[in-house]
């Protein structure tokens, strides 16, 4: 997991989607913000630098593996912190935060709308929230034979709690009693096929897909799309549905 969030942090379509969240956080000096499902803490240090040493930059994430390895490039900020909690409960005061975002978790997470409760529970009046969250419906690889495509994109997208987070977060915030919600997509693009491995783990969703179907299928796909991208990358993407909006 920390070797692939590692990997996310640096393809060009995340940074894109990524810089969009900042701008629309639009964190000002001295504000405290958080990232709830923080993994890495990429964004709580660049949500930092905008708060600066006068605000904070709250990083919520479950795994104490992952925030471990959060606060060692951390230490020397003092705007930086981590907690290692179920972001479905958060121990923060109602309204004690200027905005807060939520960036590819609720897909993950058993409730979604505890979280999107907390949320508008813990943001301040005025405050702004960001939920960005893949849609699996929209999963695509670029190869030639798309019965197996469509298998293992199905697969695939059964193995996520909530697979369809993306359409149905817009209606969460509305429901919450968020205001103002607007809505763009991204595309998440990995560009070729090892990066659609590193990104959408292909390899080892056509291997369990192979085992559960007791079918040889999916592994001889994986040959011939290794040889295709050779010549042709195969390349693959989803849509991340991009929601912002304003708590009254
Ligand atoms: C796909 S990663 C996204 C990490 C980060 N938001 C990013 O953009 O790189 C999902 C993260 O959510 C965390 N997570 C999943 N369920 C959670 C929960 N109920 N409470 C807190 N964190 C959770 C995982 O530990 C993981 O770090």
């Amino acid at each position: 997991m920390a070797h692939c969030l590692e990997y996310l942090d640096s393809l060009p379509s995340f940074q894109r989607y990524k810089n969009l969240i900042l701008e629309a956080m639009n964190p000002q000096p001295g504000q405290v913000t958080a990232d709830l499902g923080c993994g890495l803490g990429f964004d709580v240090l660049r949500l930092a630098r905008l708060v600066g040493p006068q605000g904070r930059a709250i990083g919520v994430d479950a795994s104490l593996t992952l925030l471990q390895l959060a606060r060692l490039p951390s230490h020397d900020s003092t705007a930086v912190e981590f907690v290692n909690t179920d972001i479905q409960k958060l121990p923060f005061q109602d309204g004690s935060l200027h905005s807060c975002k939520v960036d590819r978790t609720l897909q993950h997470v058993e409730r979604p709308a505890s979280v999107l409760h907390e949320m508008f529970r813990t943001v301040r009046s005025g405050g702004v929230v960001v939920c960005a969250e893949p849609d699996w419906g929209t999963f695509t690889i670029d190869h030639e034979n798309r019965a197996m495509v469509r298998q293992i994109a199905e697969f695939w997208e059964e193995s996520f709690r909530n697979p369809w987070m993306g359409r149905q977060v817009n209606n969460g915030l509305r429901e919450a009693g968020f205001l103002d919600i607007q809505v763009q997509g991204a595309l998440l693009i990995a560009p070729s096929w090892e990066a659609s491995d590193k990104v959408f783990d292909i390899v080892q969703t056509a291997v369990r897909l192979a085992e559960t179907t007791r079918n040889e299928e999916p592994l001889q796909w994986l040959s011939q799309a290794r040889e295709r991208d050779a010549v042709r990358p195969v390349w693959s993407s989803v849509t991340l549905f991009l929601n912002v909006a304003r708590r009254p």
